[in-house]
């Protein structure tokens, strides 16, 4: 009878133990080299994760494109196609408009200001909402300040009249150069040279780091420093698969994930200031520094964004955002 007993509770923790379970797979696609911060960062990952939870989580990288792209990486995600992505936070309009706060131009003073808004009560809300459209946010990463450049000198707002430009695809960001009388192409990352290679378009906004990777300079022999605006990712799963990791695996993994940011930070400061010196020695590309008057003018020319989007943003996140400035 003992024997039996014995026997019948051996079989029943054998169905209930998965004792060679499959690791959970994530796989992490993005859209930039993988000399870049995110490329960095989403590597690192990966290392971590398998040292700390090897055998239990493996991670899976694919950058440049090369699994999913801007147009189909959200829609993979809700499918549970891919695990992990990290979208600049201008490519979530169809899920909510709160995230185009980032997009304003000339909101943050700096990087720093933004950095401290990412670390206030209200950008913890912004991770969670679009929770309910199993979109998870873990956390923001961000990638410096962007420059414009075009295939000619961009001094003064007057100057981009007539141009289109490559944008990422954002309302704001199509009113912030209709501001300037320039047209806006919504074209996905990995097109963009591309496009400005073969005159679709004719100028783009984008940070140093993304510039140098992407070899933008072979087409566009201008770069204004305007630092107009801030790129930004956030760092997602879907709620569906998030919610079904075990709670101590999971644990792990989000204090992974915060050690993760805080390094892309550092890389993203650090990478971005070789970017520059990069283009700049390379020589196809002139920098154009602009006086604090001249950087006024294009202050100036699209700051009224700000009021156009609050009803679409709402007061109390553009309040928050404006509050981290030192001013
Ligand atoms: C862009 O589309 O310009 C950026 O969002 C690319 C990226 O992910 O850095």
């Amino acid at each position: 009878m003992k024997y039996l007993f014995t026997l019948c509770l051996s079989f029943a923790l054998l169905l209930s133990a998965p004792a060679h379970a499959e690791p959970i797979l994530i796989k992490f696609s993005h859209v930039v080299a993988e000399d870049t911060p995110k490329g960095r960062g989403a590597l690192l990952f990966q290392r971590l994760v398998a040292e700390r939870l090897g055998g239990a989580v493996k991670v899976e990288v694919y950058p440049d494109s090369s699994l999913f792209g801007d147009a189909d990486e959200m829609a993979a995600l809700q499918r549970g196609e891919v695990q992990m992505l990290a979208p600049s936070v201008s490519k979530f309009e169809a899920y909510t408009k709160q995230l185009q706060v980032f997009d304003l131009p000339f909101l943050f003073d700096d990087l720093e200001a933004v950095k401290r808004f990412q670390r206030r009560e209200k950008s913890r809300q912004l991770l969670r909402s679009m929770a309910g459209q199993n979109i998870y946010g873990l956390a923001f990463w961000n990638n410096g300040m962007k420059q414009l450049s075009a295939n000619r000198e961009l001094r003064t707002p007057a100057d981009a009249k007539g141009l289109a430009f490559r944008i990422q695809p954002s309302s704001v960001l199509e009113s912030q150069f209709a501001a300037l009388g320039a047209e806006a192409k919504r074209i996905p990352f990995g097109e963009s040279l591309k496009a400005l290679q073969s005159g679709v378009v004719q100028g783009t906004e984008n940070v140093w780091s993304n510039m140098t990777a992407a070899g933008f300079d072979q087409a566009q022999p201008f770069v204004t420093e305007t630092g107009h605006g801030s790129l930004n990712y956030m760092l997602i799963s879907s709620s569906s698969f998030w919610q079904s990791i075990p709670y101590a695996t999971r644990t792990e993994l989000e204090s992974i994930v915060e050690e993760v940011t805080l390094q892309v930070n550092k890389d993203a400061e650090q990478l971005n200031r070789k970017g520059r010196e990069q283009l700049a020695a390379a020589g196809r590309t002139r920098l154009v520094a602009l006086s604090q008057e001249e950087r006024n003018a294009w202050r100036a020319a699209m700051q009224p964004l700000w009021q156009q989007y609050e009803a679409e943003i709402g007061a109390d996140v553009l309040r928050a955002a404006q509050a981290v400035n030192r001013r």
